[in-house]
Formats: C-alpha cells, sequence, structure tokens
C-alpha cells in the first residue's frame, strides 16, 4: 500500500543517513521522493548532534552521496531517471567515494526493466531521438518511446534541455554491454543503469516493514 512504501521510504533514507553520514563530510544528494526522507533525517541530526556536513547537489570529490532509484536488481544494478534528473545525478554518484542507494521494497527487481514495465530511461539531444530510437530498436528490441509531458503538450524537456526515451524491451539484456553500446549511439547523453561507476563502492539501503537489510 501507499502508506507501507512510505514507511519503508523513509526507513531506508533514515538507515542511509545514519549508517553512512559523519560529521565533517560533503554529501551529495539525488533527487527523487525517498531522498527527502534523508534529508530530512540529516537536518535533524545537523540540529541534534551539531554536525558539520556540506550538501551539494552537484560537484566532484564528494565523501557521500544519496539517492533514490526505480529498480535495483540483486547485483545492484540500477534504473534510475524516472523522475528525468539522470544525468546530473549520475555525475554527482560518479564524484562520490561512496554511493548509497535508498529504496523501498517494490524497487526490489529480479528482471530489470520488467518490474514496473517503464523500461530505461535515456537522456537524448532533441534532434537526435528519432534516429537513437530507431538504432536502440534495431539493436536490442522493444521500444524506445519519446517521455510527454503530462501537464503541458509536448515532450519532457529535461534540466539539460534534452529529451527522454523511455526503452521497454522484453527479454533480461547483459547491461554491462548494453550499457557501453548505448553510450556510443550518437546523440544518447545519458541512460541510467549504473554498472560503470567502477570506482564507486555500491551500497544499498532496502527497507520494508519486513525486508531489511543489505
Ligand atoms: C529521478 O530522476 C530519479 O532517478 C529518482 O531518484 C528515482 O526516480 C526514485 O524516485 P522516488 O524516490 O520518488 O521513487
Amino acid at each position: 500500500t501507499d502508506d507501507m512504501a512510505e514507511e519503508a521510504k523513509k526507513l531506508a533514507g533514515y538507515a542511509a543517513v545514519d549508517n553512512h553520514v559523519q560529521n565533517n563530510q560533503v554529501v551529495g544528494v539525488g533527487s527523487g521522493s525517498t531522498i527527502v526522507y534523508a534529508v530530512d533525517r540529516l537536518a535533524e541530526r545537523v540540529r541534534q548532534e551539531k554536525l558539520n556536513i556540506v550538501c551539494v547537489p552537484t560537484s566532484f570529490q564528494l565523501d557521500v552521496a544519496i539517492d533514490g532509484a526505480d529498480e535495483v536488481d540483486a547485483a545492484l544494478t540500477l534504473i534510475k531517471g524516472g523522475g528525468g534528473c539522470l544525468t546530473q545525478e549520475k555525475i554527482v554518484a560518479s564524484c562520490a567515494k561512496h554511493f548509497i542507494v535508498i529504496a523501498d521494497f517494490r524497487k526490489d527487481s529480479s528482471a530489470l526493466g520488467q518490474q514496473w514495465k517503464k523500461g530505461v530511461p535515456i537522456e537524448v539531444i532533441p534532434m537526435a531521438y528519432v534516429p537513437v530510437s530507431r538504432t536502440i530498436a534495431k539493436r536490442f528490441g522493444g521500444e524506445a518511446v519519446l517521455r510527454m509531458a503530462v501537464s503541458k503538450a509536448g515532450p519532457v524537456v529535461t534540466d539539460n534541455s534534452n529529451f527522454i526515451l523511455d526503452w521497454k524491451f522484453e527479454h533480461i539484456h547483459n547491461w554491462k554491454e548494453v550499457n557501453i553500446a548505448i553510450k556510443m549511439i550518437p546523440g544518447t547523453h545519458t541512460h541510467t543503469h549504473t554498472h560503470t561507476h567502477t570506482h564507486t563502492h555500491w551500497n544499498c539501503c532496502w527497507c520494508s516493514p519486513s525486508y531489511s537489510g543489505l
């Protein structure tokens, strides 16, 4: 239910801040509705423990970055970008020594892309969305659909003035290879499963009333 999911998001956000943030750190903060709970907890700890913490939405050489995710598999490969902030989130994550993912039980996925059927978001330069979409469908199957705005006519425009393709597919892919192959398509800006952060230490704070750990 929605209430259970909110409670789980809160547990995950609080656990990330309690277990991974210490005094005198620089912390990268991501986006989405789960991260709001982490920020609440950070503010509380700063007040109560008089912590000296600097939070930045983007920078380099961060100690810790915390962010939500749309789907997470057993290898901690993620789908992110449901909210359209993927490029900047990925830059923040890539700058951090430790990247903490906070996710409630609904995000636990055995086959990425099948859980919510929303696909993998891919940020593209606007004039390239047609060829990129065709290339992806031809090479990997499925369909890469331009994300349209809900409240107005026309496509969603990202913070970087780009478009988003949501790629929906049927089969499980080798994410490492697909990740590299998609990046090589001209006009592709970013997409979001994040096996590429080889220098980043991954952690995941799962939380549900009945499931916590990792
Ligand atoms: C935004 O583009 C995202 O990657 C979010 O971090 C992700 O969609 C998770 O959001 P919620 O915490 O709202 O589920």
